[in-house]
């Protein structure tokens, strides 16, 4: 962000950037990392509205993976982990776990991200068979450390988020949740202070 008128590295090429360059481009990213959160909270919001033949959208769905967690005594990473297990949707329809997992990487545990990355193939347990594929996909995994934490999480809160009479939370609910467990990253090559 910012106008016209805002002071900015001049270099061409990054070839040719200099210390001042960089001081001034470090000085918006604290800024810019601060507001992620929110960025993300804006796209999980293009689910509103998605059904795609199922029984409640892909927003709601969302939610009440999320609320199912919370209710079921789950920490604040994981609970946003289940708010965000969707949110790839949109941008990776062929690969949306791989999206979330990108997301979520540099905020949470090895656990939670590898639930997230690997979701896709446990939920397909409950439907792949009836689109002629392998429900037993996730046999590949059997023996991994997460293993039964991604089919635990299937099981108990992504297969049966599709209740439309369900009392799911709504995502004012979770925002403050998200907000927190973004506001700092654990992992990352830019994480500096
Ligand atoms: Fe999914
Ligand atoms: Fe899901």
């Amino acid at each position: 962000m910012g106008g016209p008128n805002e002071v900015r590295a001049k270099f061409p090429s990054m070839e040719e950037g200099t210390q001042e360059d960089w001081q001034i481009i470090g000085s918006h990213f604290g800024d810019f990392a601060s507001k992620v959160a929110d960025r993300v909270l804006d796209h999980l919001k293009l689910l509103d509205g998605d059904f795609g033949g199922f029984p409640i959208d892909r927003m709601q769905h969302s939610l009440q993976t999320a609320t199912r967690a919370h209710r079921d005594g789950r920490d604040e990473e994981y609970v946003v982990m289940a708010l965000l297990h969707d949110v790839g949707d949109t941008l990776g329809t062929y690969n949306h776990p791989d999206v979330a997992a990108a997301i979520l990487k540099p905020f949470v545990s090895a656990k939670n991200h590898w639930i997230a990355q690997q979701h896709g193939i446990f939920q397909g347990y409950y439907f792949f068979h009836y689109l002629g594929q392998d429900r037993d996909m996730r046999e590949q995994f059997r023996g991994h450390e997460h293993f039964e934490d991604c089919a635990e999480f299937c099981a108990k809160y992504d297969q049966t988020a599709f209740d439309a009479t369900y009392d799911t939370a709504p995502l004012e609910f979770f925002e403050p949740m998200v907000r927190r467990v973004m506001a700092r990253p654990k992992n990352s090559i830019y994480a500096t202070e």
